[in-house]
């Protein structure tokens, strides 16, 4: 039998990490990111985020859980055995990510749906906000539960299921080298079809266009580091345990950066055509762009099903053809962010994959009914907010410390270089994740804290204790639970 937990092939961990890093976040919030970030200007930290964060940690989380071949929890465990229950914060507080991305998956799953037959009607902003989600912007619509959403996020949950109960490469791997390609291709083809539309060159000058001045706002700077982060799901421990699947010959210095570069160029991609089609709709609606884009969730379930009214026949295979490319983005990223939990319960209570997947796939689709209310979207952005800006930099902080510091990243240095022919580590890559990063992340924390504090409704804070709260018990009942296997104490380091 094929290792349960093994890569089959070093491009399957490529291409699963690709997977991982495409999602919704390079499509449907990049570009209205780069948009209200200045534009141009937002290239200057942008790239200075990807230098300065993304290469040196990729490369750190990377090497790491390729020598513990093990889940995040237990690496952590054999590092440092008092921080078992930190070895939880990060898997768990992933899951409550990995619940409400269920949940955009979910609602994409039935803009998929609906754009055989446009089923949107003539006004998709009533459909969205009134039909379908029947929002409210507070707590007062969590008992008015929405059985047509549930079932599509429901779908979302089955079919993670359907992929992680089996063996790693059957599954996973499987899925990642078919979709993953398919994914760039059929972006492809929408990009180029969008560009050739009248009025494509007026969304994207407006989308270029620089605003210089926007440098000198923080703002900016915090957008372009955040975008990073959750674009390349970094820190979150997706990298960490699909590089401990990683076969012995890997060379991990040029898998990540692959990875970087497939996940930017593709973002970068996808926002040409995304501003190509509003520079369409702003033609033919005498409506300025900046009129039209807005955020993430308006712009792709409200903006595009308007284009796609408009281009007629064209729309009813271009429509189709765009929903299908963010569900297969969606659910690629789902997969590993779903497995960083999975692995640390299969590990320390002696589980098998088939029996861990099911497990945490009801208790997932089970949570994600919140957000099948009418006040799920309101919980969504608070959870986003709690999740990205607070626990998760604050848990990467610790993990960069823990890694650099404690493990040594020293360590690594030898082998990596040795694996890498045409990059090499060095004083610069040491001094990043040793100083540089955790000094970083700190600031980005305080910034992400801001954005907390302007949360002051009621509603708001009784949504960040409630989930406080389940990330803090959760993660207290792992640790205290005691391990199924003698095996959770014992790891085997690959690299001396
Ligand atoms: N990178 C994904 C996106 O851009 O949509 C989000 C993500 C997936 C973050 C998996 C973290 C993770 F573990």
């Amino acid at each position: 039998m094929a290792n349960e937990n093994k890569w089959g092939s070093n491009i399957a961990f490529v291409l699963a990490m690709i997977g991982s890093a495409v999602g919704l976040g390079n499509i449907w919030r990049y570009p209205y990111v780069l948009y209200s970030n200045g534009g141009g200007a937002f290239y200057i930290p942008y790239l200075l985020a990807i230098i300065s964060l993304a290469i040196p940690f990729l490369i750190l989380e990377y090497g790491v859980g390729y020598n513990y071949q093990s889940s995040f929890t237990k690496a952590i465990v054999k590092l440092k055995p008092k921080f078992e229950f930190y070895g939880w914060i990060l898997p768990v507080v992933v899951f409550i990510m990995t619940v409400y991305y269920s949940t955009i998956i979910g609602w994409d799953g039935i803009y998929l749906f609906l754009s055989f037959f446009k089923g949107w009607g003539a006004d998709p902003n009533t459909y969205l906000n009134v039909n379908l989600l029947q929002a409210t912007d507070s707590l007062s619509g969590a008992f008015n539960f929405i059985p047509f959403i549930a079932v599509f996020m429901l779908v979302g949950w089955f079919i993670v299921w359907l992929i992680s109960h089996k063996n790693l490469d059957e599954g996973l791997g499987r899925v990642c080298e078919i979709f993953v390609p398919l994914l760039f291709v059929v972006m492809l083809f929408i990009v180029i079809f969008s560009l050739t539309l009248p009025g494509a060159s007026i969304g994207l000058s407006e989308l270029f266009n620089p605003d210089w001045s926007l440098l000198w706002h923080f703002d900016i700077w915090m957008a372009a580091f955040g975008q990073i982060f959750f674009s390349l799901s970094l820190g979150m421990g997706a990298g960490f345990t699909y590089a401990s699947y990683t076969n012995d010959d890997i060379d991990l210095i040029s898998s990540g950066l692959k990875v970087i570069f497939a996940n930017c160029a593709f973002e970068n991609f996808a926002a040409l055509g995304v501003f190509s089609i509003l520079g369409y709709m702003s033609l033919q609606s005498g409506t300025p762009v900046s009129e039209i884009v807005s955020q993430g969730t308006t712009l792709i379930f409200v903006a595009y099903p308007q284009v796609f009214n408009i281009l007629g026949t064209i729309g009813l295979v271009l429509g189709p053809l765009f929903f299908f490319t963010v569900y297969i983005a969606g659910i690629t990223s789902m997969l590993s962010s779903f497995e960083v939990l999975s692995i640390s319960i299969q590990n320390k209570f002696a589980l098998s994959r088939r029996k861990a997947t099911l497990i945490l796939c009801i208790i997932g689709g089970l949570a994600s009914m919140v957000y099948a209310t009418s006040a799920g979207g309101y919980i969504l952005g608070i959870a986003d907010i709690f999740v990205n800006n607070i626990v998760v930099i604050l848990s990467v902080f610790v993990e960069c410390i823990l890694f650099a510091w404690i493990f040594k990243a020293e360590r690594l240095i030898d082998f990596m270089n040795g694996r890498s022919k045409h990059f090499k580590l060095g004083k610069w890559w040491l001094a990043h994740v040793k100083y540089i990063i955790p000094i970083l992340l700190l600031v980005i924390w305080f910034g992400g804290l801001y954005e907390l504090i302007a949360l002051k409704t009621t509603d708001a804070v009784i949504v960040l204790i409630v989930l406080a709260l389940i990330l803090i018990i959760s993660s207290l009942i792992f640790t205290l639970l005691p391990a199924k296997t003698k095996e959770w104490f014992k790891t085997e380091e690959r690299i001396k």
